[in-house]
């Protein structure tokens, strides 16, 4: 596996691995787990290259303390890519990735200050606009996202149509722990009894997702997600959206065609706080 620190050596690397064919991309902020090793099968399965990407992309942080706070693994990720089968692996420092005088944002200006956006301002702006370096460093023929981020992976497949990049967008099934948690890289910075709070998250999404196929309201659907986070003291319900799977446009009463339900949330104290989100897509 390549090891490339630098835009020109991941570029040399690429046109090197061509050779063998098409290009699949991971890109990832490392602490990687479960989640992002499907990523990389399912790049893997459809491309003979496979190239994943560590960057803790200082942009998409509204909060300092967030973004010093964020697990920074980098042996153990690549050793855990390297058994993946990962062919190269792009690991650039911040001046790389954001050299003196660099101005350029990247903003899908509707999609992006909506539902969690409003609650991560700047968030996806920091987002697509990595994500679109990373598509033009590395040329590949793919991306594969995890589907628990359900509004960037929409943020990305938008700024890629808008933007003609020519890549294809996959997303991807969220990994989860035998209790239902979707796998985060953020779950490590729960103490042991948030972790068990944590749950909640699945807990609520399970019993909206029954009440909705009983084709229930929005505002029922919301009632009860609000009324399971309730029991769950060491939780803060931050947003709870129920939307339209595809425009993501906010439902109001009778529930008709596909939905995704977005949830975020806040668990510990005020000076570790660790904000978790979950999503479930239903009759799509
Ligand atoms: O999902 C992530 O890990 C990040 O948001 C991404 C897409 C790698 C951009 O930094």
């Amino acid at each position: 596996m390549k090891i490339c620190r630098t835009i020109a050596d991941l570029r040399t690397t690429v046109s090197g691995l061509r050779a063998r064919g098409s290009v699949g991309l991971v890109t990832t902020m490392g602490a990687l787990h479960a989640g992002h090793l499907a990523l990389v099968a399912a790049a893997r399965a459809d491309h003979p290259v496979v190239v994943a990407t560590i960057f803790v992309n200082p942009t998409q942080f509204g909060n300092p303390t967030d973004l010093e706070k964020y697990p920074r693994t980098e042996a153990a990720d690549l050793d855990m890519l390297r058994r993946a089968g990962v062919d190269a692996v792009f690991l650039p420092s911040v001046d790389e990735m954001y050299p003196a005088g660099d101005e350029t944002i990247v903003e899908t200006t509707h999609l992006a200050n909506m539902l969690h956006g409003l609650v991560r301002p700047g968030h996806f702006r920091g987002v697509a606009t990595v994500v679109t370096k990373l598509f033009n460093i590395c040329g590949a023929d793919a991306a594969y996202f995890g589907e628990k981020d359900y509004q960037q992976l929409q943020v990305i497949k938008r700024l890629v149509r808008d933007l003609h990049i020519p890549i294809a967008i996959h997303g991807v099934p969220t990994v989860r722990e035998e209790d239902g948690l979707a796998m985060s890289s953020r779950n490590v910075r729960l103490t042991p009894d948030d972790r068990v709070a944590a749950v909640v998250l699945h807990r609520a999404l399970d019993r909206a997702e029954g009440l909705a196929r009983t084709g229930a309201s929005a505002e029922s659907l919301l009632a009860l997600i609000e009324a399971t986070f309730a029991t769950e003291p060491r939780a803060t319900l931050r947003g709870c959206d129920i939307v339209h799977a595809d425009s993501l446009a906010p439902i109001n009463g009778q529930i008709d065609g596909p939905i995704a339900i977005l949830l975020s949330a806040d668990f510990g104290p005020a000076d570790n706080r660790v904000l978790l989100i979950d999503q479930r897509e239903i009759g799509k």
